[in-house]
């Protein structure tokens, strides 16, 4: 072998070594490249949410095990199929209508839809998708939010619940207070006039001299003092007022009780309106929102001046409606909002506000007053 064919060997060896070493390096690279797929396809497949991409037909174009699970179908049946298919009836539609937005939209858009036939079990799917740039096709992200859905309902349920409770509350409560307010003026209130009138007659028998005169005077008093208090009472208990003659004339004959007992505060009463068929329930729920109000006036802002407001009110839109409007306003020192409250008055208000599907807002600030604005729908759903 001569020197030149000896030469060219060894550089084929050499070739040959350095060809071996890069499919050896070529190989591990595979073989890690394979192991990283894998595990990205693992992450894909069973990521704790369902992933999907669609067409802008509403196709699928691919998904994840989950999503697939999700929708109680083997992935291959899917893939090309229609997405709407997968939702109750009532949804369908939506989800075409969302589908149209999401691919008119830049931004990510997001919709709550249940899955499955009307007659499932609650299956709720939260939708949240991008369009990919430039392409016809969407990235959706699908997460199951049946317990949500669930807890949601039970709450609404629960809320639902206690609101009738509430209300059956407020109707008991008013009708204890009647009973209660019947027996202290036939029963207390005529044994009362009968003593005062006994008493009369000892007076008008007795030496205005005698111990007894001075004891029967006593007496005298004693009763004026007990009949002012349970009219107090009777008053409180239920304003016999609102019964015989209507709200308009209890409201004001509650500003002339108060006036008696709150000489340095100045009180306005404004009725707007014919204000005398209201109904039983909102007469008598006006009437404890305005005492309550009232008394945290009194109570706790120490104000100059109240402002109390009620009318009709009718508001045009799509459709008129008719409200009537209740404010109570007081000059006062104000309250934190936000502060916590052992009270029961201003809760006592917002509840009996909604169980008439009404609205109440306070607006209140240090040392500016506090300003209550309450709305309920009339006539009054029972
Ligand atoms: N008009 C007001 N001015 C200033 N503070 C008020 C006014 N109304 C309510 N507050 C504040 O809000 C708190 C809660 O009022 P709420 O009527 O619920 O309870 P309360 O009056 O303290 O007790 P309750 O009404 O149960 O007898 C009050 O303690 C008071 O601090
Ligand atoms: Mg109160």
């Amino acid at each position: 072998m001569n020197q030149r064919s000896q030469y060219r060997r060894l550089v084929d060896f050499e070739l040959h070594n350095q060809m071996q070493l890069l499919s050896n390096q070529l190989q591990i690279k595979q073989q890690e490249l394979e192991k990283s797929r894998n595990c990205y396809v693992d992450l894909y497949d069973h990521a704790p949410v369902g992933y999907l991409t669609l067409d802008n037909n509403g196709k699928i174009f691919s998904i994840n095990l989950t999503g697939a699970s999700l929708l109680k179908a083997e992935r291959h049946t899917l893939i090309g199929k229609l997405f709407s298919d997968y939702f109750a009836n009532i949804d369908k539609q939506a989800f075409v209508t969302y589908l149209q937005e999401t691919f008119s939209s830049s931004r990510k858009t997001s919709i709550d839809l249940k899955i499955g036939n009307i007659d499932d079990i609650l299956s709720y799917v939260r939708l949240e998708s991008t369009v990919i740039n430039s392409k016809n096709m969407c990235r959706m992200m699908m997460t199951d939010i049946s317990q949500l859905k669930k807890m949601i309902n039970l709450n609404r349920d629960l809320l639902t619940e206690n609101r009738q409770l509430m209300k059956e509350l407020f109707r008991v409560q008013e009708k204890e207070r009647r009973v209660l307010a019947r027996e202290l003026h036939d029963a207390l209130g005529q044994w009362l006039t009968a003593i005062r009138a006994e008493n009369e007659v000892i007076l008008n028998y007795t030496d205005k001299n005698s111990i007894i005169f001075t004891s029967a005077q006593a007496i005298k008093e004693c009763t004026e003092k007990m009949h002012q208090v349970i009219r107090t009472m009777l008053h409180r208990l239920r304003p016999i007022l609102l019964d015989t003659l209507g709200l308009p004339d209890a409201l004001c004959e509650l500003k002339k009780q108060w006036i008696s007992h709150n000489t340095g505060t100045i009180l306005r009463l404004e009725l707007s309106g014919n204000l005398s068929l209201l109904g039983e329930r909102l007469n008598i729920n006006i009437f404890r929102l305005v005492q309550e109000g009232l008394n945290n006036a009194y109570k706790h802002a120490k104000a100059s001046q109240i402002d109390v407001f009620l009318g009709r009110e009718t508001i045009m839109g799509n459709s008129t409606a008719e409200f009537l409007l209740l404010k109570i306003k007081d000059n006062g020192k104000g309250f934190n909002l936000h502060a916590n409250s052992t009270g029961l008055g201003l809760v006592g208000m917002r509840e009996r506000v909604i169980t008439l599907d009404g609205r109440m807002v306070i607006e209140s600030a240090q040392n500016r007053g506090t300003d209550i604005t309450i709305r309920l729908p009339f006539p009054a759903k029972n």
